[in-house]
C-alpha cells in the first residue's frame, strides 16, 4: 500500500488514452468499500467518458479537467464538505495509482452547472470532481510535506 501512497501525486496532464468501463468500475468498487459513519454510506457515483465529459469539464475553473478521458463525479447525500465522502475519493486516488493511473480532486467548479448537465437530484451535492487517467508526467514524484517531527508527537502534544 505505501507504493501507491508514495506513487501518487495530483495529476494535472493527462494523455488521451481512455480507460476501459471494466477498469473505471473497478475503481468504484474501490470507492463502494470506504468506511463511513454508522455505514451510512452517503454516497453516489458518476462515470462521465461520454458528450457530458466536455460539459462537465467547462464547469471547472481548471482547463486541464478537459484533458481527462474520464471523470468521476463523487456525490453526497449530506452536504457538500461531508468527510465520508473523502475517504470514499482516497480509496479511488490510491486503486488509481497502485493500477498507474492519474487523479486529481478538484473542488473548484459551478456545482449548479454539474448538477445540470449531468440531471442530479437536488438532494445530492457535489463533493469532487475527479479526472482519471494515464498521467503525461512521471508518476513518480517527491512529496512537499511537512517533516514528522513537526507533526507527530508520543503521549501528548
Ligand atoms: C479537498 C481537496 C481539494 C482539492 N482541490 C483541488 C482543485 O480544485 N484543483 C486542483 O488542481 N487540485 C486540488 N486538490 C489537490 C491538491 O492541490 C493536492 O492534493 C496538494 O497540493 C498535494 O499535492 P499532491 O496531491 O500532488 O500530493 C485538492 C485536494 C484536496 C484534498
Amino acid at each position: 500500500m505505501l507504493d501507491a501512497i508514495l506513487k501518487r501525486h495530483s495529476v494535472r496532464e493527462f494523455r488521451r488514452d481512455s480507460l476501459s468501463p471494466e477498469v473505471l468500475t473497478e475503481l468504484i468498487e474501490a470507492m463502494r468499500l470506504a468506511p463511513s459513519a454508522n455505514n451510512i454510506q452517503p454516497w453516489k457515483f458518476i462515470i462521465v467518458t461520454g458528450t457530458n465529459r466536455a460539459k462537465v469539464a467547462g464547469a471547472c475553473v481548471q482547463e486541464f479537467v478537459a484533458e481527462a478521458p474520464a471523470l468521476v463525479i463523487a456525490l453526497s447525500e449530506e452536504s457538500r464538505d461531508d468527510y465520508n465522502l473523502a475517504f470514499a475519493v482516497s480509496h479511488l486516488l490510491l486503486e488509481a495509482a497502485a493500477r498507474g493511473f492519474g487523479t486529481c480532486v478538484v473542488r473548484s467548479f459551478a456545482e449548479d452547472q454539474v448538477k445540470e448537465v449531468l440531471d442530479i437530484p437536488t438532494n445530492y451535492h457535489v463533493f469532487a470532481v475527479i479526472p482519471v487517467g494515464y498521467a503525461r508526467e512521471n508518476m513518480d514524484s517527491s512529496h512537499d510535506r511537512k517533516g514528522l517531527a513537526s507533526i507527530l508527537s508520543w503521549e501528548t502534544f
